[in-house]
């Protein structure tokens, strides 16, 4: 059985991402903010382990556990982060910190462990991360600051393990939706066309995608998955 590990499961994206990597036979392991409640609860497949992402000690103590108790990680999806509007006027270094330490630090700290222990796997690994357009898009960025800024640093990380786990066969892949057709979203922008925007279910396909033996000859993969918006 190969072992995922996936952050943000709880999320608009993630409890899709869940279902379709369990359906495909994955054993799946999630991480959950202490005590906040999720669907998987009671699910034999999908394991979960409580940890505030943000919180460095935190992460190195439950990967410690992750990594005791299961041998090989196959792959892990980094979906826990955030959005917060923001002008260049109003972006303090609270609203710059917030979001640096919910997109950024909430990546790094784990995927940093999980990168160190792909490297020693003979077989390698499987890392995606998710960007956003804004990060890649000056013009999209606007009143976006601190989390286009933010995001831009997970695609910069994701290079930097590119060009480190080469040899290894540890290969790290960013996918950049644009709006997602998530529950919450419908509910900030009633009047949208919803049917433009990229479902979490084609996210989390192409997921699979960049996890399977498929991908064998991809280096260094970003996905812009924009739907038509
Ligand atoms: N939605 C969009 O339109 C859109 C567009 C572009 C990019 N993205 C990116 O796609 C990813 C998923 O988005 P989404 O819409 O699914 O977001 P979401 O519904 O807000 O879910 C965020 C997830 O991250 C988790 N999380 C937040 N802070 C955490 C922390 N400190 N420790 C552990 N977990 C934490 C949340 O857990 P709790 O349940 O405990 O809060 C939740 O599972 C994010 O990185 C987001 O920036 C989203």
């Amino acid at each position: 059985v190969k072992t995922v590990l996936i952050t943000g499961a709880t999320g608009g994206l993630g409890s899709a991402v869940v279902r379709r990597f369990r359906n495909e036979g994955y054993r799946v392991l999630i991480t959950v903010r202490n005590g906040h409640e999720h669907s998987f609860t009671g699910d034999p497949d999908v394991l979960s382990y409580p940890v505030d992402l943000t919180v460095e000690e935190e992460v190195e103590t439950i990967f410690r556990k992750i990594a005791s108790e299961h041998a090989a990680i196959r792959a892990a999806l980094f979906l826990a982060g955030g959005f917060a509007m923001g002008s260049i006027e109003t972006t303090d270094s609270t609203k710059l910190r917030e979001m640096f330490s919910l997109n950024f630090e909430a990546t790094y700290f784990l995927s940093r462990l999980v990168f160190q222990h792909m490297l020693t796997q003979p077989e390698g690994g499987r890392l995606v991360m998710v960007g956003s357009r804004p990060a890649l898009d000056a013009a999209d960025a606007r009143n976006k600051l601190a989390y286009a800024l933010s995001k831009s640093l997970v695609l910069k990380l994701a290079e930097i393990f590119n060009a480190e786990g080469e040899q290894k066969n540890v290969v790290t892949s960013v996918i950049i939706p644009s709006i997602i057709d998530t529950p919450t979203n419908r509910k900030a922008m009633p009047k949208a066309n919803f049917s433009r925007w990229v479902t979490p279910e084609e996210i989390a396909e192409a997921m699979i995608s960049l996890c399977s033996e498929k991908s064998k000859a991809w280096r260094q993969p970003v996905l812009k998955m924009y739907g038509s918006s």
